[in-house]
């Protein structure tokens, strides 16, 4: 299907705009990103990537003529034939998405004369869509079109999800909007899902929701693993290679964070009870992984006694490899209990730097943070951890301790290096160096 090019304005320079602006560009479209922080604007026009987002600085650069940044809504606006909002939707106290930033550019659209398209990238809740298009129709824009178009982007491969993702969501009102939206994504090969507004924005909670359940589930599957002697790594292989089950999100660790998941499980579980649903299910998924950040102190314990005093080097900060995101990462927790049991804690990540943890000492290498320690947590599965000297590392520790948080490492090698090894759900393979 060959591209005829369209004007795209995408509000919000985050992750998702970013993302979505860039490949829109690539896909042959002309993009203009709006965003309010004129100093990420700045950077942006300066040719600089303001996150860290594997291949997003070259899909930029490549795509310079057709994407240009600005913090100027009238100039984004002009001419555009959709509007990508890809703002921030973080959870309010009361657990509800804050829909703010989306109000804010829905009342900042100026009295659009042409029969432009607004697009909702951003995660919301079940029913916004309708109160959108209620605001839009209030403001005399009746002509201008609403769709729900989900994004299921994952960082780090946030690039590869666009481009080849498993399928396009497109929820609308009018078939026409979604035929529209169907037909920018021309050049993708997927299935594309066309449904109601409401079917596409419960679609992306409801996805969400699915994956962090596995990986409750998997993580639950671990403990009883660990209890009972059994092996949660041949265990998910095992149950994995079921086709009705299949292998994907099945690694127990020390449980899921990110900017996406906790945020969307307490938006989800908070609809469902503003609706007058108790999401028994979700509430359980959100509190096994609260508990699971948490095993890994009693994990020290077992083999350390009391904390206090204790030196604990944690490998890894992200909430997951490749992306410098902190946002509700595990390591957060961690390294809050660590210093609330009295802990000295040194911390090592290839990208996230200066991170305010609590008085955390940052090492310039996972052997520098782990030099005389008491304890190595693995806690985010960096690949550069596959390739440290870990015997050399273990002569180097106070007390030749891993607990290795998601399973990365060969708990036989580490244990032939000098280590006594604990990792999470593997009850067989835990012995003493
Ligand atoms: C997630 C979804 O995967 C995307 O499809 C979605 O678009 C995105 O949220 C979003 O809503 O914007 P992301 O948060 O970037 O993407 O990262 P994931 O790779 O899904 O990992 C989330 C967390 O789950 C991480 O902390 C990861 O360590 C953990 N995880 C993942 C596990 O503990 N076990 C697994 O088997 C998989």
């Amino acid at each position: 299907m060959s591209v005829s090019p369209q004007t795209v304005a995408v509000f919000g320079a985050g992750y998702v705009g970013l993302v979505t602006g860039a490949c829109f560009a690539d896909l042959g479209h002309r993009v203009v990103v709006r965003d309010v922080l004129a100093d990420r604007v700045e950077v942006l026009r300066r040719g600089e990537v303001p996150i860290f987002e594997p291949g997003l600085d070259s899909l930029i650069a490549r795509n310079t003529d057709r994407l240009s940044f600005t913090t100027d809504v009238g100039e984004a606006i002009e001419g555009a034939d959709f509007v990508y909002i890809a703002v921030g939707t973080p959870p309010t106290y009361s657990g509800d998405a804050d829909l703010s930033a989306v109000w804010t550019v829905i009342d900042e659209l100026p009295q659009i004369e042409r029969s432009t398209v607004v697009v909702m990238k951003s995660t919301v809740p079940v029913g916004t869509g309708s109160r959108v298009r209620h605001r839009l129709d209030e403001r005399g824009l009746q002509h201008v079109g609403y769709v729900s178009n989900p994004e299921f982007t994952a960082e780090g491969t946030a690039l590869r999800d666009f481009m080849h993702p498993d399928r396009i969501v497109i929820g609308s009102f009018r078939d026409e909007d979604g035929d529209a939206v169907e037909a920018l994504h021309a050049g993708i090969e997927a299935p594309v899902v066309r449904c109601d507004v409401a079917s596409g924005e419960m679609i992306k909670l409801a996805a969400n929701a699915a994956l962090m359940t596995r990986i409750s589930f998997i993580n639950e599957i671990a403990n009883v693993c660990e209890a009972t002697g059994a092996d949660v790594v041949r265990v998910a292989e095992g149950i994995g290679l079921d086709r009705r089950i299949g292998p994907a999100f099945l690694r127990a660790g020390i449980g899921f964070g990110g900017s996406c998941f906790p945020k969307d499980s307490l938006a989800l579980k908070q609809l469902a009870a503003n609706s007058g649903y108790h999401f028994q299910l979700l509430n359980a998924v959100i509190e096994v992984n609260e508990l699971q950040k948490r095993r890994v102190i009693g994990k020290l314990h077992s083999h350390l006694g009391s904390l206090r005093g204790a030196t604990v080097a944690l490998l890894g900060l992200a909430f997951k490899p490749n992306t410098d995101d902190m946002r509700e990462a595990p390591s957060l927790v961690l390294a809050g209990r660590l210093v609330a049991e009295g802990a000295d804690v040194r911390a090592w990540d290839p990208v996230v730097e200066g991170a305010d943890l609590f008085g955390v000492e940052i090492a310039s290498s996972p052997e520098a943070a782990a030099a005389g320690a008491d304890a190595v947590v693995l806690v985010t599965e960096w690949p550069e951890l596959a390739d440290v000297d870990w015997k050399a590392v273990a002569a180097t520790m106070r007390n030749a301790l891993l607990i290795d948080g998601r399973n990365m490492l060969d708990p036989a090698a580490l244990r032939a290096a000098g280590f006594t090894v604990e990792g999470i759900g593997r009850a067989a393979s835990v012995s003493e160096g």
